[in-house]
This record gives structure tokens, sequence and C-alpha cells, in this order.
């Protein structure tokens, strides 16, 4: 942690919360073959929600109220979400040290961007279709075990996976929430962020309209960072000589990340141990990206310092890859002018754009 390079390259591989924006519109049959986790099915049907009693901050935008046309073309009768957004979390691992204490991570959410209990939850889906949920892998620890039991059991929204939690296994977490959520859902985006990064849900909506609209595959702040060849660096890379080059290709820091829908679906379709695995996990969904000729699009939005009005997601780029200190942040950025800036710059207007860093060649087709 104290080179300079080392820190640079936490920004450039931690990863532990993404977020998969699933886009692609494909023509579906039925949908009986996919069934609703728990409770969806019911919720989403909901008519009676009204957007201020969901959150104190309240004003979810729902797809209506947003300009952008969100789908190219409809698919009738099909309970569809815009977008399923997986909160990447784990196990408290020391409760006296914040940067690993993820059950005060996940308090803190729900005491500001995340909806508090599972009726909030429902709600927000039932509004925006956008459905929110930590994710979590297992655990020996069953002290641990039974404190997340717990704490499901008062607050709902965990998506569980059958995967010990620990930094090498991520991808592996990764490609089974994607795989889990392909199976139990219907959606455009799948949104992988980390717990702690500062999410305006907000804006999701818009944002996904205009993802929607390029055809967009793989959204995020893009990067090709430096390839650490030195065992002595945490995102030290064993297979360095496989990539040619001092620097990595093209793809989006972890932190915060959308797929769309076709191509986490292509993902979940190949065998897991037929896949490339890296080091590190968004380097090596950004290699299944290169290779499944998805369309990227390098949205700076995901990757913002600060509360401005294009943010979308905040989190101390590119000291950090994350939150530095989330647990003080979150809240106080919460509560700040910045931070409570309206959704849309004013009514009827679309959520304000940035220009790319990487402008990437637009692939026909
Ligand atoms: C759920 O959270 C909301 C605030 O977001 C609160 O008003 C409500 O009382 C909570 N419901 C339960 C059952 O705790
Ligand atoms: C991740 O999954 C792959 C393919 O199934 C497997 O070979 C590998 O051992 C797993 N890695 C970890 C750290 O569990
Ligand atoms: C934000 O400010 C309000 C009013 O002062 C306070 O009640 C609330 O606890 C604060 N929220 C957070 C997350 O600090």
């Amino acid at each position: 942690m104290k080179s300079g390079p080392r820190r640079w390259a936490i920004g450039v591989c931690c990863s532990a919360l993404v977020v998969f924006l699933l886009t692609f519109v494909g023509p579906k049959g039925s949908s009986s073959d996919l069934q609703p986790v728990e409770g969806v099915a019911a919720q989403s049907s909901r008519s009676e929600f009204h957007s201020d009693q969901l959150h104190p901050r309240g004003g979810w935008l729902s797809a209506a109220q947003t300009s952008e046309p969100l789908l190219q073309h409809e698919a009738p009768a099909r309970k569809k979400l815009l977008a399923v957004v997986g909160v990447q979390t784990g196990f408290t691992t020391n409760r006296e040290d914040p940067t690993y204490n993820y059950e005060a991570r996940r308090k803190v959410l729900r005491a500001t961007w995340f909806p508090a209990n599972q009726s909030a939850l429902d709600r927000f889906e039932a509004s925006t279709k956008i459905l929110l949920t930590f994710v979590l892998g297992r655990s020996e620890d069953a002290a641990a075990e039974e404190g997340v039991q717990i704490e499901s059991e008062d607050h709902g929204g965990f998506m569980r996976l059958p995967v010990q939690e620990a930094y090498l296994s991520l991808t592996n977490k990764t490609l089974l929430f994607l795989k889990q959520t392909i199976a139990t859902y219907e959606a455009d985006f799948v949104v992988k962020v980390d717990d702690d990064v500062y999410l305006r849900l907000d804006r999701l909506p818009a944002a996904i309209g205009q993802w929607s609209k390029r055809g967009s595959d793989y959204i995020g702040c893009m990067k090709n960072g430096e390839i650490y060849t030195s065992a002595q660096y945490r995102w030290y890379e064993p297979q360095h000589q496989l990539l040619g080059g001092g620097h990595y290709f093209t793809h989006a820091w972890g932190p915060v990340y959308v797929l769309s829908w076709r191509i986490a679906r292509e993902v979940t379709r190949l065998n897991p141990s037929s896949l490339r695995y890296f080091n590190n996990e968004d380097v090596t969904v950004g290699g299944w990206m290169l290779a499944l000729n998805s369309r990227h699009d390098d949205e700076r939005r995901l990757c913002e310092p600060s509360c401005t009005d294009t943010a979308i997601a905040v989190y101390d780029y590119p000291r950090c890859a994350g939150l530095c200190d989330p647990i003080k942040s979150m809240k106080a950025m919460w509560n700040s002018t910045a931070c409570q800036l309206p959704a849309l710059p004013g009514a009827g207007q679309t959520l304000p754009e940035l220009p790319p860093i990487f402008k990437f060649e637009h692939q026909a087709g």
C-alpha cells in the first residue's frame, strides 16, 4: 500500500463490487422457464406505490418519467426489469477495522441510497423496475453465517451464492452472480457495484435509456493500466507474458460496471472451466468481453469523484477503488447539497452525458 504504483493498481484491479446492467431485448417467447426469485412477481404488480413513501429522499424517476425511450421494441406479456443491481459485499472479518467491516458498510448503505428493508426494496422495484440486492457468498465461520442470516431476516435483499468469499474467488463470484441473475430474472442490464460506491439510483432509469439506445453491452469507466509483472505487488499478474506488453487490454474499472442482458447471458452459457482467468476480476471480465465481441462503452459518469450533475456512481476515483472511507463518506455525501441535486437538471430534460476518454470504433450490426 505504500508505493505509488501499488496504490494506483488498486484502482486498476480491485473489483469487489461491480454493477451489471443488461440491455439487450431479445425477442423471447414465454417467461415461464424463468422463476422469479421469491417475492419478485408479486411485487412487480403492485400499483399503489408512491415514490415519496419509498425513501426520505423520495422522487425516484420511473421509466415513464424519463425522456429517453427505454427499449427499441416492446417485449409484450413479459414482466421485465430494467436492471438487476447486485451490490457486491462480504463477511466482516475485523469489526474494529472499518475497511473490513462489511456489516457496517451495508448498514450505512441502508441509511443512505440502498432501500432499508424488504418492503422498501419491493416498492422501489415496483416503481422503477430496478431490482436491488446484496450479493454474498459463503463463509466457513458459523458465527459469520449466522450474523448474515439474522441481517437477511431483518432487512431482506440478499442473493447468496455457493462460493467461498475470498479475493481470488471474486471472478467466480461474479460468474455465479450472473448465472443466478440470468436464471432468475429478465432484465435489460445487470449492474455490478461494490458496497463502497455511492450510487445515484434515481439516475439509473435515465442512464439505462441512454445505454439501451446506444446498444451498449459493456459499460464502465474504461482503463488499460500497467500490468504488474512482479509478485511483490498486490495486483501482480502471473500470466503477464501472455498479454504481450506493458499494458492491459481496455477493460472497465471494477467498482461498478454494467453488462447488457445479452452479453451476460452469453458469458453464462460458456463452460466456466473453458474460460481464461486472470488474477483480477475486472481484467478477467474485460477479457471475456473482448472475446465475446461486446460493444464497449466508456461511461465516465460511473467513476466521478464527487456528486455532480452528471454523476451516476461516485467514489474516490482514481485514488481508491471505492470510497477510501466508505462508512464516513457515504453518510456525509447523502446529506450533502451536491448529492441532493435533482436527478435531472430540469423537467423534461435528459441526463447530461460526459465525453468518453476511450472512443471505440462503432461496430456495425
Ligand atoms: C422499512 O423502511 C422504511 C423506510 O425506508 C420504513 O418507513 C418502514 O417502517 C420500514 N419497514 C419495516 C417493516 O421495518
Ligand atoms: C473458479 O472457477 C474455476 C472454473 O470452474 C475453477 O477452476 C477455479 O478453481 C475456481 N477458483 C477459485 C479460487 O475457486
Ligand atoms: C442526514 O441528516 C438528517 C437530518 O439532520 C439526519 O437525521 C440523518 O441521520 C442524516 N443521515 C445520515 C445518513 O447521516
